[in-house]
């Protein structure tokens, strides 16, 4: 089901899907149509992963789908500072998820080094991202505060200029981590973001209000979000339809 794309201020698209099994099914089938529009435009894919919860169930199904894997080079929307192969780390995740169960150079595979805390972390990702020039798609959660990759409310990190950002007082452990910066996501040719639970609807609310919370100064993102997240009476029922 596609909503107006007006619902949701500076959105690209709004697709609600019954659940979240659903949501990642169809994000999943969304990533692979991006992947073979790339690979057939400029020979390769730069995809930056999110952590969350919602986006490992759609790694769980991407991993099965027919995909050029070769061509994909991973990178990281985000990550903890937390020592390598701890299992709270977002890349961790998506090793488990997704990256161990495809064939593919382990060098297409693009960590954030944040072992080496945030401020070193930060600086060598920037290089790294500058060289490889703009990322294809990147995927995206939100918290329940409205922040998405390490981007929170009122975080000094939110302003900085730099492709990757060091995050210092996360009000989500761990405090200290590391963020592709705003403009980074902002310059991705594509934004996709994995909206599911009630735990959602709060922020959502807010940024209908045009509360410009760290996941509504993304512009022109698609959305996908799942009923539970939808607020209970506002616009986005009212005004949902199917297309
Ligand atoms: C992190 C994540 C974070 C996440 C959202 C949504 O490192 O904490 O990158 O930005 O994507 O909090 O997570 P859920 O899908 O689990 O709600």
């Amino acid at each position: 089901m596609k909503m107006n794309s007006a619902d949701l201020p500076n959105a690209q698209a709004v697709f609600v899907h019954d659940d979240p099994e659903i949501l990642s099914a169809a994000v999943a089938l969304r990533i692979a149509e991006l992947a073979a529009e790339a690979i057939e435009a400029r020979g390769v894919f730069h995809l930056a992963l999110a952590g969350g919860e919602t986006p490992r169930r759609c790694y769980e199904k991407l991993r099965h789908l027919a995909i050029d894997w070769g061509r994909v080079h991973f990178y990281f929307g985000d990550e903890r500072c937390l020592p390598e192969g701890d299992a709270r780390r977002n890349d961790s995740m998506a090793r488990e998820a997704l990256l161990d169960h495809v064939t593919l150079p382990q060098g297409n595979i693009h960590c954030i080094p944040a072992e080496l805390g945030a401020i070193e972390a930060a600086a060598r990702y920037a290089r790294e991202l500058e060289s490889a020039g703009k990322l294809d798609l990147v995927l995206l959660g939100m918290g329940e505060d409205g922040h998405t990759a390490s981007l929170f409310p009122d975080n000094p990190a939110n302003t900085g200029v730099a492709a990757a950002v060091p995050v210092f007082n996360a009000p989500k452990p761990p405090a200290e981590r590391v963020s592709l910066g705003m403009g980074t996501l902002n310059a991705a040719r594509r934004k996709l973001f994995l909206v599911a639970g009630a735990g959602k609807r709060e922020a959502l609310e807010q940024i209908l209000r045009g509360v410009a919370l760290p996941a509504a100064q993304v512009g022109n993102a698609e959305w996908h979000l799942d009923r539970a997240a939808l607020p209970v009476t506002n616009e986005l029922r009212g005004k949902r339809k199917c297309k």
